[in-house]
């Protein structure tokens, strides 16, 4: 029997998970949307055959029809939406950032362990072809202990839906560190999700008024509500010793975009980069992967050729879901992760307000 798989929210995400939970054997049963109009073209695009107002009456009227819920709305009801679909006995797939801060993501992570189902996260990046083959590398010991990590992804005009949800912190939980934050999972990805200990920030929000700053993504809002940070700045101690710096701007006096993860093993380097502004098979963006280790003495960098996706592993996220479900493959993103992820990012904010380092007490 195919997944039956319930989308809440006809965003831009919906194409990707679309293709990928069919590409996995899937089935789009139901979904979910307050906007009418929305749904309704979502639904023909799709050939999704149920539409519902909300999720509660998606769960109420179809509770048989949907195995799974695909969580695809702003932040703000991202803890509200997983645990409603989780209780009501369903899997669920979230978009990123997993919740507005920690604290929710452990009230989600505890309902999903109430009651035994799944309990993902779209961090897409992780399943980048480069991303993929530099986790292989590090898993087969090729690194060896990762020591250090950079995440970056900085933009110099690059504000998403200016005056809409992602600039008003109630709904989306902060600005660029929350909105870019793919680079620092990353980064912890490959360190192996280590502890942290020690986390030091700063944010700005210079730029933040600035309509000529604005990116191309997202809707423009007419509320222009604007009190989240165009900028973050940390540096992020483990218990491992091991050591992260990352950078997240939306709007900040850099030369141009840089989207990356650098890493330093004891055996090896490497770097994952989204390239910006190049052709490469007709679209405007690449990615590459690096590997930097020294033979005889010698230095060697290594460019791995990986086949390009275009959907930079949006598709596969879903289609991991799908499978992580029915057992027949490892569940990418976990509420440990996600937890630990929102415990720095929380831990960032606290900082930089506090002007003080959050340490964090041993357990
Ligand atoms: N993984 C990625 O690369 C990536 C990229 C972009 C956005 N996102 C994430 O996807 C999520 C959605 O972003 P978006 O830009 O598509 O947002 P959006 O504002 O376009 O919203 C998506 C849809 O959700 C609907 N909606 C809102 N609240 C709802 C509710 N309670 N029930 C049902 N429908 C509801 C809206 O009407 C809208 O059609 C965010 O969490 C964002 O961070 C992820």
């Amino acid at each position: 029997m195919p997944l039956k798989i319930g989308i809440v929210g006809a965003g831009v995400m919906l194409k990707y998970q679309a293709e990928g939970f069919l590409s996995a054997g899937a089935e789009l049963t139901c979904l979910a949307e307050t906007n009418p109009e929305a749904a309704h073209k979502a639904a023909a695009t799709y050939n999704i055959p149920q539409i519902y107002g909300s999720l509660e009456e998606m769960l109420v009227k179809a509770p048989d029809n949907v195995d799974a819920v695909s969580v695809l709305v702003p932040p703000a009801f991202h803890k509200e939406l997983s645990i409603q679909a989780l209780l009501a006995g369903k899997h669920v797939l979230c978009e990123k950032p997993p919740a507005l801060n920690a604290q929710e993501v452990a009230e989600m992570k505890r309902a999903a362990e109430k009651v035994g189902k799944v309990l993902a996260f779209d961090f897409n990046n992780r399943l980048r072809p480069e991303s993929v083959e530099l986790a292989r590398r590090i898993s087969n010991g090729s690194f060896g202990q990762i020591n250090s990590a950079q995440a970056i992804w900085i933009r110099r005009s690059g504000i998403p839906g200016y005056g809409s949800w992602f600039t008003n912190r109630q709904v989306s939980g902060g600005g660029a560190l929350i909105d870019l934050l793919h680079m620092v999972d990353l980064a912890l990805y490959f360190m192996g999700y280590p502890e942290p200990i020690c986390v030091l920030g700063q944010t700005f929000s210079d730029f933040m008024e600035d309509q000529t700053r604005r990116g191309a993504y997202g809707q423009v809002g007419d509320r222009g509500i604007s009190d989240v940070e165009s900028s973050a700045h940390a540096l992020v101690t483990f218990r491992t010793g091991q050591i992260l710096f990352l950078r997240s701007s939306w709007a900040e006096m850099v030369k141009e975009e840089q989207c990356f993860v650098t890493i330093q093993g004891q055996k090896a380097g490497g770097k994952v980069l989204r390239l910006f502004g190049q052709e490469y098979e007709g679209d405007t963006t690449a990615d590459t992967c690096e590997i930097y280790t020294q033979e005889d003495g010698k230095p060697i960098n290594t460019k791995v050729t990986v086949p390009y996706d275009r959907t930079m592993g949006r598709v596969s996220v879903a289609a991991n879901f799908v499978e992580s479900v029915e057992g027949k493959n490892v569940q990418l993103a976990t509420p440990a992760q996600a937890l630990r992820l929102m415990q720095i990012v929380d831990a960032v904010y606290l900082s930089a307000k506090t002007k003080t380092a959050i340490t964090s007490a041993r357990s």
